[in-house]
């Protein structure tokens, strides 16, 4: 990842830091009581994993770019802490109005947490990329799971703006896998898709009331979140699905 694709997402996260999304509240219809009970934990623990003051991130990042002499990733990562700060205000204030009470622990929270705390920028980057592509299949199921459209657009945007945080994530992983040898990186692979499958187990234990309503079977969930991966952490294929024009 070289100084001009950081320069492309210190102008991505500028420009979202300027034009922070909102959702109109005014008019809109409330939930349903039934939907409400099938939502209230799942979002609630969603809600949770988005608040997190950063700052094993931003030390990290600090740390790395010193390193690296990356001197744009300090202010990305800290204007990415700042969206997905964003996001769990959102998510608040949607559940404030719903009277959904807001958690303030859960041990898989607490789990992540303490992974992303171990070692460095690239684990802490494998650990959140994985809640990250679990997130954008949850936040598509959980649009799916419901009538309210002040809720449906909520997971709208933060589907749109996960997505660019595993596109900058995946790039970063991808340049930092890159430059170890064969072997080690072939076992990072491995070691990744393991962790990823295990997590999402979890998460499907944890919210399969609202997968399961969005039409999900936990093997459809393990392969859409894998197929998120394949998407943005394998190699890229470049074989085109339609024929070439000569
Ligand atoms: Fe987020
Ligand atoms: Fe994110």
């Amino acid at each position: 990842m070289g100084h001009d694709d950081l320069r492309i997402w210190l102008n991505h996260f500028e420009h979202h830091a300027q034009h922070p999304r909102c959702v109109p509240s005014a008019g809109a219809e409330p939930l349903k009581p039934e939907e409400r009970r099938l939502i209230a934990r799942s979002i609630a623990t969603f809600q949770l994993g988005e608040q997190s003051e950063g700052s094993t991130l931003r030390r990290a990042a600090e740390r790395f770019a010193c390193v690296h002499r990356l001197p744009a990733l300090p202010r990305i990562v800290e204007l990415f802490i700042c969206e997905e700060r964003r996001h769990a205000a959102l998510l608040r204030d949607f559940m404030e109005d719903e009277h959904i009470a807001l958690m303030s622990s859960h041990w898989t929270d607490r789990i992540f947490r303490r992974l992303r705390r171990l070692w460095g920028l690239e684990l802490y980057l494998y650990v959140l990329i994985s809640a990250e592509l679990i997130g954008i299949v949850y936040y598509r199921a959980l649009e799916a799971a419901t009538g309210c459209q002040r809720l449906k657009l909520l997971c709208r945007f933060l589907v749109c703006d996960e997505l660019a945080h595993v596109g900058f994530g995946s790039q970063m992983l991808l340049a930092l896998r890159a430059r170890r040898p064969a072997l080690p990186r072939a076992l990072l692979r491995l070691a990744h898709r393991t962790f990823l499958a295990g997590t999402v187990g979890v998460v499907w234990l944890t919210h399969r009331l609202v997968l399961r309503h969005a039409g999900y079977r936990p093997r459809g969930f393990l392969r859409a979140c894998l197929a998120q991966y394949a998407f943005y952490l394998e190699p890229a294929k470049v074989a085109l699905p339609f024929p070439s024009v000569s």
